[in-house]
């Protein structure tokens, strides 16, 4: 699995996790985010509990995992959660932001951690890891209707969750190195996956307001430097909700 630091300031780090080689061909491709700051570590779309085993072992080499203190649901979906009863049993103390619009059905997966959620109002709100604040940005409708990005003021990272998602062929590298060849891997997701021109035009003026170095989605390459706008561009002027029927 390939482990990349994005940010590293001394005390406030952030690990990129992905290209799990050794994941099933039948379940789609994950990237996990993990945020260190100080002794305090916060995850960001833990995954599927298909790929768990090979997440935590690559988590383990960078912190104790009971040293996680919360972890970000962007949103319902079980490529993005349903490890979460496997990672709650080895950080029991630990809280799950998550919309409050999925609390009682994320319950399916497993009732005895719902004590532990820490619900989202519609407008987001800010948490804190450490001597960080982070701020929980909605995004709504993109593609899921309770949904939501993590923006890091200080690394100015922008965790996008399935925004910005490619379906890459494997042992691609992290970052995505030429933008409009990255288009053919990114196109028909976002056409088909997102739902609103609506939604996701207010999400393009709304992160737009943010100063952002990368953005960092949950599936393919990280958008860094000029390609962030770039991407911002490119979505503003994709028609989406579109299927082939
Ligand atoms: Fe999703
Ligand atoms: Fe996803």
């Amino acid at each position: 699995m390939l482990r990349k630091v994005l940010f590293d300031d001394g005390n406030h780090q952030w690990v990129f996790l992905g290209r799990d080689p050794s994941k099933p061909e039948s379940v789609i491709d994950t990237n996990e985010y993990l945020i260190i700051n100080g002794d305090k570590a916060m995850m960001l779309d833990p995954g599927g509990s298909e790929i768990f085993p090979t997440v935590l072992s690559e988590v383990s080499k960078v912190i104790d995992v009971r040293k996680i203190e919360s972890y970000l649901c962007s949103h319902q979906d079980p490529d993005i959660m349903s490890s979460l009863p496997l990672w709650m049993a080895l950080s029991p103390d630990a809280r799950i932001h998550v919309s409050w619009l999925w609390g009682k059905f994320i319950a399916h997966f497993g009732n005895s951690y719902v004590n532990r959620f820490s619900e989202i109002p519609d407008e987001g709100k800010t948490i804190r890891l450490g001597d960080q604040d982070l701020q929980l940005v909605p995004a709504h409708y993109c593609h899921s209707s309770g949904n939501f990005n993590l923006y890091d003021p200080k690394a100015k990272i922008l965790f996008s969750g399935d925004i910005g998602s490619a379906l890459l062929p494997g042992g691609h590298p992290t970052f995505v190195e030429d933008f409009d060849s990255h288009i053919q891997f990114m196109e028909s997701f976002h056409v088909r996956w997102l739902p609103s021109n609506e939604a996701k035009d207010r999400w393009v003026r709304r992160v737009r307001k943010l100063d952002i170095k990368m953005i960092c989605p949950q599936h393919g390459a990280v958008f860094k430097d000029e390609n962030v706008g770039k991407f911002l561009s490119w979505l503003e002027n994709l028609e989406v909700g579109k299927t082939k029927e």
